[in-house]
């Protein structure tokens, strides 16, 4: 991984002259086109794939579209694949680059913080299907990631929060303190990202290295997950307007801080408290109607579940996980309860 505040143009030439790649691809959407491709100057040639911008176009069809090209053009083993963009484009690229003839070379150049901070680093690739999220996938490491926040600069607010959701949870799953610095200072206006970025990328890193296949540790951090993979393939299948995937996740850590507290594990006080500071944040999530048992499947199709129990990540305390923990659907349908009461204020 290279940390290149300064000038990345130059660190990824750099990179590019010491390998010999027989030809360059650069996968991007219409935005990160307009925003991010013109911040990269390359000193060598290469051919632009572009896909349309969403997790709706996370798909099979879309990865056909990047094989497609990449055959078209003549792309060999000894070829590269930047991805230049957030989630959708480093999971889909790194999956169809380790997959294209067995598998190329790929580097990341996240450009959201959701990709800055969570989905550039860890090896996680893949595409949803059958409207799942991240059904199809390899886990597969990236030969180089370029970390540079001056991309942030051109983000909407709402996508910076859809990121800010794993910086939260990395606090809340890591260190009490960092949650509370990185709510404060995000309401002061003195949040630095540079350091958040820093901060968060240390976090999932060192989880990773002691668990890369998640058999065991590495599950802390779907912190949320499991009830936000759900809210948000619910909603990309069925709502109008999708939620995003941090929005999703913080009504998944929503619902999961409220069973720390029914299995007596953090007192109600506390929940409260938390919870407070997060709505300080994400004031204007608003979701339209879900249908629980829907919801409940998708719940159950979660990946984490093993023979068909549910398995939740549950906080013992911020900052201390535990995983494995079994829940029931009766857990699950008192979560959304307290979701609908806390958040949306009905009754
Ligand atoms: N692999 C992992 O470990 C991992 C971890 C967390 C999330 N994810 C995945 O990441 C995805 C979400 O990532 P995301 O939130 O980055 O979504 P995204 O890739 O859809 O990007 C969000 C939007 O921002 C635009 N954009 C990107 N960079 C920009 C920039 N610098 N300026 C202006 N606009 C820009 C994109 O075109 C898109 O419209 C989900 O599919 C999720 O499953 C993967
Ligand atoms: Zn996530």
């Amino acid at each position: 991984m290279i940390f290149t505040e300064k000038n990345i143009s130059n660190d990824v030439n750099t990179y590019l002259s010491k390998n010999n790649f027989s030809s360059i691809f650069i996968l991007i959407d219409e935005n990160t086109k307009q925003d991010c491709l013109p911040l990269l100057k390359l000193d060598f040639t290469y051919k632009i794939i572009e896909i349309k911008s969403g997790e709706e176009h996370k798909t099979l069809e879309t990865c056909q579209f990047i094989w497609k090209t990449l055959l078209e053009n003549n792309a060999d083993r000894k070829s590269l694949l930047i991805n230049l963009g957030g989630g959708v484009i480093c999971d889909m690229g790194g999956f169809c680059a380790s997959t294209y003839k067995r598998g190329i070379d790929f580097i990341n150049i996240p450009t959201t913080l959701l990709a800055l901070v969570d989905a550039s680093v860890g090896s996680k690739t893949g595409i949803d299907f059958q409207a799942q999220k991240n059904m199809i996938g390899i886990f597969s490491e990236a030969s180089e990631i370029f970390i540079n926040t001056q991309f942030l600069k051109t983000l909407t607010t709402r996508e910076l929060l859809s990121g800010f959701a794993e910086v939260l949870k990395h606090g809340l799953i890591y260190e009490e303190k960092y949650f509370n610095d990185c709510i404060t200072s995000y309401l002061d206006k003195t949040i630095d990202w540079k350091d958040v970025v820093k901060k968060s990328i240390k976090i999932k890193s060192s989880i990773v290295e002691k668990d890369p296949k998640e058999n065991g540790l590495r599950k802390i951090l779907n912190y949320g997950h499991t009830f936000g993979h759900a809210f948000e393939s619910y909603s990309l299948q069925f709502h109008k307007k999708s939620l995003l995937h941090g929005e999703a996740v913080v009504l998944g850590i929503i619902c999961s801080l409220h069973l720390s507290e029914k299995y007596i594990f953090i007192k109600e006080e506390k929940i409260n408290e938390i919870i407070t500071k997060i709505q300080a944040i994400y004031k204007f999530i608003n979701i339209e109607d879900f249908n629980l048992n829907k919801l409940f499947n998708f719940v159950m199709n979660d990946k984490k579940n093993i023979s068909n129990k549910l398995n939740y990540i549950i906080l013992r305390e911020i900052g201390n996980p535990i995983f494995d923990f079994e829940v029931t659907k009766n857990d699950f349908e008192d979560s959304l309860l307290f979701l609908n009461k806390k958040v949306f204020k009905n009754d």
